[in-house]
Formats: C-alpha cells, sequence, structure tokens
C-alpha cells in the first residue's frame, strides 16, 4: 500500500471546500490501483462532511491536522480523540508548525501519540530530521525536514533514504516523506520501494493536482 496524505492545514471555507470536493468528483476513479490509499486532513470543521461527501470513495480515509494532548473534559476549544473516534481514522501528530507556533514539546507530542492509539486512531508522528525522538511503537513515520516545507525545495530522494536508514526503521513502519511534493516531482518519491508515502501541503489544496498523482499510480 502506498499513502497520499493531503494536509490542508488553516486553508479554505466551506464553499472552497465543496469546490473541491465537486472538482474531484469529476474524475473517473473506478479504475484506480487498489495499493493507494488517499489521507485528507482538513481542517477540524470539515472532517465529518469529508468524511460524507467521499464516502464513495473506499481509498479515501480521513484524518485530523492535530489532537488534543487532554483526554477529555474541560478544556475549552481542544479536540480530543474521544471527539474524532468514528470520524478520523488517522491524526497527524507533531507537525513541524505544531512544534514552532504552538510550542509542542515531545513529552506532549508522545502524550497525543498515546492517546489516539487508545482510541483506535492512528497516529502519524512527524519529525524534522535525526534529533526529533519518536515514540516507541509507532506504525507512521512523517519526515518533514522545515526548510523543504512550502519552499518549492523538496528534498533529493537519496537524502531521505539516508535519513531512513540512519532511523532504523522497523519492518511493520511506515515511512512517508513531506516536503514541497506536488503533482510533477510526487512520482520519484511514491515509486521508490523504500518510502511508503507522501505528505503533500500546499499543492493538494487543488483538487487537479490529487486527482492526476491518484490517477498516475
Ligand atoms: P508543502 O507542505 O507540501 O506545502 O511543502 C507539506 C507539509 O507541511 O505537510
Amino acid at each position: 500500500m502506498k499513502y497520499i496524505l493531503a494536509n490542508w492545514k488553516e486553508n479554505k471555507d466551506f464553499s472552497q471546500v465543496k469546490t473541491w470536493i465537486s472538482e474531484f468528483k469529476k474524475n473517473n476513479f473506478e479504475t484506480i490501483n487498489k495499493e493507494i490509499e488517499l489521507i485528507l486532513m482538513p481542517p477540524f470543521p470539515f472532517l465529518i462532511y469529508l468524511k460524507e461527501e467521499l464516502k464513495e470513495f473506499s481509498f479515501i480515509k480521513i484524518g485530523s491536522q492535530d489532537i488534543s494532548f487532554f483526554e477529555d473534559g474541560a478544556y475549552t476549544g481542544e479536540v480530543g480523540a474521544p471527539n474524532l473516534t468514528e470520524i478520523t481514522n488517522y491524526s497527524l501528530i507533531g507537525h513541524s508548525e505544531r512544534r514552532k507556533y504552538f510550542s509542542e514539546t515531545n513529552d506532549i507530542l508522545f502524550q497525543k501519540s498515546n492517546l489516539a492509539q487508545k482510541y483506535k486512531i492512528t497516529p502519524i508522528f512527524c519529525i524534522r530530521g535525526l534529533n526529533d525522538p519518536l515514540p516507541s511503537k509507532i506504525e507512521f513515520i512523517a519526515y518533514e525536514p522545515t526548510w523543504a516545507i512550502g519552499t518549492n525545495q523538496n528534498e533529493p530522494l537519496e537524502n531521505i533514504i539516508d535519513i531512513k536508514n540512519k532511523l532504523n526503521i522497523k519492518d511493520y513502519q511506515k515511512f512517508i516523506y513531506g516536503g514541497s511534493v506536488n503533482e510533477n516531482n510526487f512520482i520519484q518519491y511514491i515509486n521508490h520501494p523504500e518510502i511508503n508515502g507522501i505528505l503533500i501541503g500546499g499543492a493538494s489544496l487543488i483538487p487537479e493536482n490529487i486527482s492526476k498523482i491518484l490517477l498516475s499510480l
């Protein structure tokens, strides 16, 4: 299985979400490769809407961009694992933007990862490089060098494989690359046997980009 992750970050209003869906649905996905999974990660308010609107496509799963490190209770504004269970299959944890703008520490991120797993949400744990520790028993690891995010400077393939080797990834673990991946440069990453998936930010906001990627695999 290869994984295409679409991280919309803090983008799109509701009408733009509806347009994305209607444009996406213009494609014929009947012959799509069965070994592909698309994980859509919109802002929280659109999670359930995307899940409902796209439920005819079994290759699509829904993920949140974050999860609270509190389990549940009086934490105004937070969205926790029990809120998300039955809605999301995955949760992105530790994106470099969370670490940078929200001062999320490794302890907080490990707690988030534990809570996601407790509620059967698969954490996708992001690291910026070899200095960021990984929680134990994490299945999905997304390597995203900060300098490559949103800069159009995607990391060369050989550097990514070198990082993967140094991380001592186990057989059961999935290794994802993210950072300026788009519809023009994705193929080298997704086709490489050592890379299980790609995490796409900016380019995923345009439905044609995602459908082009999906239909070329
Ligand atoms: P980008 O973002 O594709 O816009 O570089 C990737 C990410 O931050 O997840």
